[in-house]
């Protein structure tokens, strides 16, 4: 969508655009100035602006308060949609409204991947209800939530480990507040000991990570390399050179890819929906990497 390069493309016949391609391709390989300093990374970032949560929701995100909810382990694309409904006053809680407004898009993503990356902590018994007499009454949601709460979708919270009395108070915020028609379908004929016994259910199950933030970046680029890496050789595929390239012309490109701006290959299609925080790592650790 570029118009002044489409102008000049139009007007080039195949002769020329082979020409041009060759005088290019025969340059010496040029590192991008990324001299403006290193970027830090979203899971850094995360971390450090997780100082002003972990005093309610506990050290990783870990709560120890009746109430309050874990964000350790959470899925990541939950975590991020839950803080905006908090922002757009779709959800109530006074004590969040105050942090949030200064957060950028980028900043909540580095938070959800930060929290998401932690290892959720086990709880030995639950405070009330009967986890026994939970379970059968939890099948109906593990089509969602997962069998024992672990959800494989990052947009679907994880249930398992989290806060007892904050999963009563969130399933009843269903009735009220919170508005989802798909859970207040599957939620509202529930007795108030049922949804006791549900969250005593869920609470004493064990959760873990839903993202690795630490390896995140290296998992990906591993991936990228087979076909990426200079000397993989795809038959049948062009594959463009991304190792040293402009850091903010990568996050253009990968941003374009995801968001349907820009015809892709399928592993694109594939492999984004990529968050703005997953982006800006993978084009910080490409441009830093030597031009090959
Ligand atoms: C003063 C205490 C307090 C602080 C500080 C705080 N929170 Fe919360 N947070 C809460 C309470 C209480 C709830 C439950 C509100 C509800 O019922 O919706 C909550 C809920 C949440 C939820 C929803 C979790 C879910 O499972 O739906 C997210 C996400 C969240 N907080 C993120 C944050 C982040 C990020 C920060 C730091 C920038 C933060 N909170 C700081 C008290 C706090
Ligand atoms: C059709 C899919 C689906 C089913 C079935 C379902 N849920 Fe959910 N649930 C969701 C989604 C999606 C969300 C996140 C919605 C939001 O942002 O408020 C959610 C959110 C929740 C939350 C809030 C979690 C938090 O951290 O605040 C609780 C608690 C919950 N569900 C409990 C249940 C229970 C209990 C059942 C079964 C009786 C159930 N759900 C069935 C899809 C489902
Ligand atoms: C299956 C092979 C394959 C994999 C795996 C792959 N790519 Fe690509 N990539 C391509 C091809 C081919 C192109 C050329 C255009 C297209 O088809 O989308 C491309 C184009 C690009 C571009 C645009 C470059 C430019 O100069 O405009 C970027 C950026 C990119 N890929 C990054 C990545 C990243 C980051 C990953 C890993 C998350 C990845 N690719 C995984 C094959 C792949």
């Amino acid at each position: 969508m570029h118009a002044a390069l489409r102008e000049i493309a139009t007007h080039l016949d195949d002769a020329d655009m082979r020409n041009v391609a060759a005088y290019y391709a025969s340059l010496p390989a040029v590192q991008a100035a990324t001299a403006k300093g290193a970027v830090e990374s979203p899971y850094a970032h995360g971390h450090k602006l997780s100082a002003a949560c972990v005093q309610c929701h506990g050290e990783d995100g870990n709560s120890t308060a009746p109430g309050i909810p874990s964000l350790a382990g959470q899925q990541p694309q939950y975590l991020v949609e839950a803080i905006q409904e908090y922002l757009k006053r779709e959800r109530k809680a006074a004590p969040m409204h105050a942090l949030l407004p200064g957060f950028t898009r980028l900043d909540m993503e580095s938070l959800a991947l930060y929290f998401a990356s932690q290892t959720p902590a086990t709880h030995a018994s639950a405070p009330f209800g009967d986890p026994s007499a939970g379970e059968p009454l939890a099948a109906v949601c593990g089509g969602c939530h997962g069998a024992h709460g672990v959800s494989g979708d990052s947009a679907t919270p994880n249930l398992a480990a989290q806060d007892a009395t904050y999963l009563v108070d969130a399933i009843k915020a269903y009735r009220t507040t919170r508005k989802r028609e798909k859970m207040r379908l599957y939620v509202t004929g529930l007795s108030d000991a049922q949804i006791r016994d549900i969250a005593a259910f869920y609470s004493v199950q064990k959760s873990q990570a839903a993202e690795s933030g630490r390896t995140l970046v290296k998992d990906l680029t591993d991936r990228c390399d087979r076909c990426h890496n200079p000397g993989a050789e795809i038959a049948g595929m062009a594959v463009p050179k991304i190792h040293g390239q402009d850091r903010d012309y990568l996050v253009m490109a990968l941003r374009a890819y995801r968001d349907g701006r820009r015809e892709s290959s399928m592993m694109h299609n594939m492999s984004l929906p990529y968050s703005d925080s997953v982006i800006e790592s993978l084009a910080t650790a490409y441009a830093s990497q030597p031009a090959k």
